[in-house]
């Protein structure tokens, strides 16, 4: 084949994604006096962390001047029942209150105390109220105003710009492969850093909070470059997510109905949590009231819908309003007034607690690229506690923003091969020119349906090992022969859907055979057929190994404060 033509662009910092991990880290590199560049792939502040709808941990006490940083670190822990590297945690709950100050120097608007100080709501598992918010659309309020002041920076920013792939010399980032979906051209960025802020992965299930966008390609590229990548088992399914009507099933219904007081009750009327955790009832950890409503189903007292209701009637109709708008919102499009009537809920695919594995400057296990957000792990071990995710794109954005500026100002661009750059555009390429093959909208349902039914909140063996065996195979057989029908190189949803199928693959790949070999429960991953003497403190981290197969192996926690039980 003739060589394909690529437009090379050189920078010392690139970003890639731009939620809310990524702008703030291309807003600490621009201070650096470098060129920084950030990548994404839908327009500027339209990414996932615009959905994040309760709020931000940080324990400035303005509600309850009892919680302090010690509290919340231990909370942390304790939520992520014991799997979280206690450094990284350290730096989260140090680091939350300045990072939190940093978005309203920048404009952003926090509900307030009557005295004049930033709200804090009731979260679950926390030990005080600690969740600051802007009524139910933090996450939008931040990407406004995030979105707001990488317009004031330096910072390059390409809308619409897909990354594919990392390139190494000697171990060392040198490049990455990108194709630019307004034109359908290829591009070739050269930095001496990078920063992945790519989110999570939700979308790899049928069923998800997640924005369209959230498919796992940063997984799927740091795998394929080497990074090392830890507890890719862990999913969080958020317990409540809307079932009905079918265009809105899975979308997020806020922690902060049942933090503002919302009950929920089974097809009898019975207020079931209490039979589950009734010291702290719909409070209890995402992963439990999650379980709790599965269990109500599977034994005949779900909803319509294969759910449970969640009911705010007995909140005044004003503090609803005030604190819960979009919920509002969200429900009157499906004909219920939530002030009145019980919404129907069930568990939805909503974050992954694993990811790249980095350090405590946010740098992979790949000299040169940081990671920073939901793209990563270790911070939130096997369960995360809602509003900690906010927190951690500000704090661990801001770090790798930092440590990507250092890096770039003191390492030299490494060559590229050239070879392996032709070599990636000649298979996205082959994507468009394949004549027969399997469509990737038809792949992708083949996906998310197996990780949906296989690989869900109760994992059994003879499940896991099923869906790893069907991910083999359709890594094998699948993923090269896609082919994409329309043969349009600008604006092709279908190119797009392909390039995305591969990260999905092995995105997913890494959940199962990570859950497989976990045989007792922890945290988010439970076993219906747990080993009993697999009491599961340890981190399971993932390579691509020399030979080019998955390897994975058990580490030790690392634990600095907080003894293991
Ligand atoms: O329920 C929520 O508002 C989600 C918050 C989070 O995942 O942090």
């Amino acid at each position: 084949m003739d060589e394909l033509p690529y437009k090379t662009i050189l920078c010392d910092v690139l970003i890639i994604g731009a939620g809310g991990a990524g702008c703030r880290a291309a807003i600490e590199a621009s201070k650096h006096n470098l060129d920084v560049i950030m990548i994404s792939k839908e327009l500027v502040g339209k990414a996932h962390t615009a959905m994040a709808e309760g709020g931000y941990n940080v324990s400035l006490g303005n509600v309850d001047p009892e919680d302090d940083v010690d509290t919340h670190f231990k909370d942390t822990i304790v939520g992520g029942n014991y799997l979280n590297n206690q450094e990284l945690v350290q730096i989260l709950v140090e680091n939350a209150s300045e990072r939190i100050f940093d978005l309203e120097e920048f404009g952003a608007v926090f509900d307030r105390t009557p005295e004049g100080k930033i709200a804090q709501r009731t979260f679950g598992k926390q030990s005080w109220r600690r969740t600051a918010y802007a009524s139910d659309r933090t996450g939008s309020e931040i990407m406004v105003t995030l979105t707001e002041a990488i317009r004031k920076t330096s910072v390059r920013v390409f809308d619409e710009v897909f990354a594919t792939r990392l390139v190494l010399n000697d171990g060392k980032i040198s490049a990455v492969t990108a194709v630019d979906l307004k034109y359908g051209d290829y591009i070739l960025f050269r930095p001496k850093a990078v920063v992945m802020a790519t989110g999570g992965a939700g979308r790899i299930y049928k069923v998800t909070s997640n924005a369209q966008l959230d498919v796992g390609d940063g997984y799927g590229m740091a795998y394929e470059a080497g990074a090392e990548l830890i507890d890719m088992e862990m999913i969080q399914f958020h317990p409540t997510g809307m079932c009905a009507p079918k265009s809105a099933v899975g979308r997020l219904v806020t922690e902060a109905v049942r933090g503002e007081g919302g009950i929920l009750l089974n097809n009898k009327g019975e207020r079931f949590m209490n039979k589950y955790y009734p010291a702290v009832m719909e409070l209890a950890g995402r992963d439990q009231v999650a379980r709790s409503i599965m269990t109500e189903v599977l034994e005949g007292r779900g909803s319509p819908n294969g759910g449970a209701y969640l009911s705010i009637a007995h909140i005044p109709h004003q503090i609803i309003e005030f604190r819960l708008e979009s919920m509002i919102e969200q429900f009157e499009d499906a004909g219920v007034d939530i002030r009145n009537e019980p919404m129907e809920v069930s568990p939805t695919a909503h974050h992954f607690m694993g990811g790249i594995k980095i350090d405590t400057n946010a740098q992979s296990t790949i000299p040169g690229v940081f990671a920073a957000g939901e793209c990563t792990g270790g911070v939130h071990g096997g369960n995360r506690l809602g509003g900690n995710a906010l927190a951690d794109t500000q704090v661990f954005g801001a770090l790798s923003g930092e440590n990507a500026a250092k890096y770039a100002k003191t390492n030299e661009r490494p060559g590229v091969n050239r070879d392996e750059v032709q070599k990636e555009f000649a298979h996205l390429e082959a994507m468009l020119t394949r004549k027969e093959g399997i469509s990737p909208s038809d792949a992708r349902d083949e996906l998310t349906t197996l990780m949906w039914e296989k690989v869900q909140i109760f994992r059994n063996e003879k499940d896991l090992a099923y869906a790893v065996k069907e991910l083999r195979r359709i890594e094998k057989e699948v993923v090269p022969n896609i082919k994409v029908d329309v043969k349009e190189k600008r604006f092709n949803p279908g190119w797009h859907q392909a390039m995305e199928f591969e990260h999905m693959v092995k995105t997913a790949r890494m959940v199962a055979e990570a859950a497989l070999m976990r045989k007792g429960s922890r945290g988010a991953h439970y076993r219906v057929d747990a080993d009993p003497n697999d009491k599961g403190y340890y981190n399971i981290i993932i390579r691509k190994g020399k030979d080019g197969e998955m390897e994975l192996r058990k580490d030790d926690v690392v634990v600095t404060k907080v003894e293991l039980p």
